[in-house]
């Protein structure tokens, strides 16, 4: 839900202005502009609701409530947001860059790990590793959205592209280069598989999970 919201209001006319997600019209296209700022207020709040009254006991509950805020948050994807939408007064460094990735997509792909591993019941050690995988999945991911940004094909993606360099965001292959930046998606999910060393054979559907974003041209 915090995902969906967070594209919902991605996609309005104020930030990337985008027409088109996942094949079809954006959610203030279908319907207006009043709606889609609606549809992710009310997605985010049903979010907190479900965590809160259906995570058991109360103190996992409001540990899960407190993951996914900060995640959502100023600090993390709005704050990403924020730096997203203002690139162009931002040094140009990977630096930046990485920090901006982090926030704006990293932090839901950790939140969305650590939640899963803390309803399991997961400990330090494991909670550590998986975040790590979590962390550089997280960035893997959004390179590769910046690629597809260049390389991918309208139809497949599903949605406008080769608009990131129009709007002046700051991406990983303008920086350093589309083979480059390749190489850091191998990279990254190497790292991200490697950090699940210790699950043995329980961590495959999170290593396929890894490969399909190394692989995914939508
Ligand atoms: C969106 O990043 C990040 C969030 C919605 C938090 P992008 O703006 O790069 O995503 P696309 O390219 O529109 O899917
Ligand atoms: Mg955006
Ligand atoms: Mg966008
Ligand atoms: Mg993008």
């Amino acid at each position: 839900m915090i995902h969906a919201y967070s594209l919902v209001h991605d996609d309005l006319p104020a930030m990337d202005n985008d027409d088109l997600r996942r094949g079809r019209p954006t959610c203030h296209v279908q319907f207006d502009e009043a709606t889609a700022i609606l549809v992710g207020d009310a997605l985010q709040a049903r979010a907190f609701e479900l965590m809160a009254k259906e995570i058991k006991p109360p103190e996992a509950a409001a540990s899960c409530c407190a993951v996914l805020a900060e995640a959502a948050g100023a600090a993390a994807l709005v704050g990403g947001q924020a730096d997203d939408l203002s690139a162009e007064n931002l040094p140009p460094t990977i630096v930046t860059l990485e920090a901006i990735h982090a926030r704006k997509t990293g932090a839901l792909f950790r939140a969305s790990v650590r939640l899963g591993a803390l309803t399991a019941g997961a400990g330090e050690a494991q909670l550590e590793a998986l975040d790590r995988y979590a962390t550089d999945l997280g960035l893997a991911f959004q390179v590769v959205d910046d690629l597809l940004d260049i390389c991918g094909e309208e139809s497949v993606v599903g949605k406008r592209l080769s608009k990131d360099s129009d709007r002046g965001k700051l991406t990983y292959p303008d920086l350093i280069g589309v083979d480059e930046s390749r190489r850091l998606v191998e990279d990254l999910i190497g790292r991200a598989e490697a950090a699940l060393a210790d699950f043995g054979e329980r961590a495959e559907p999170l290593i396929e999970t890894a490969r399909f974003v190394a692989a995914r041209n939508s």
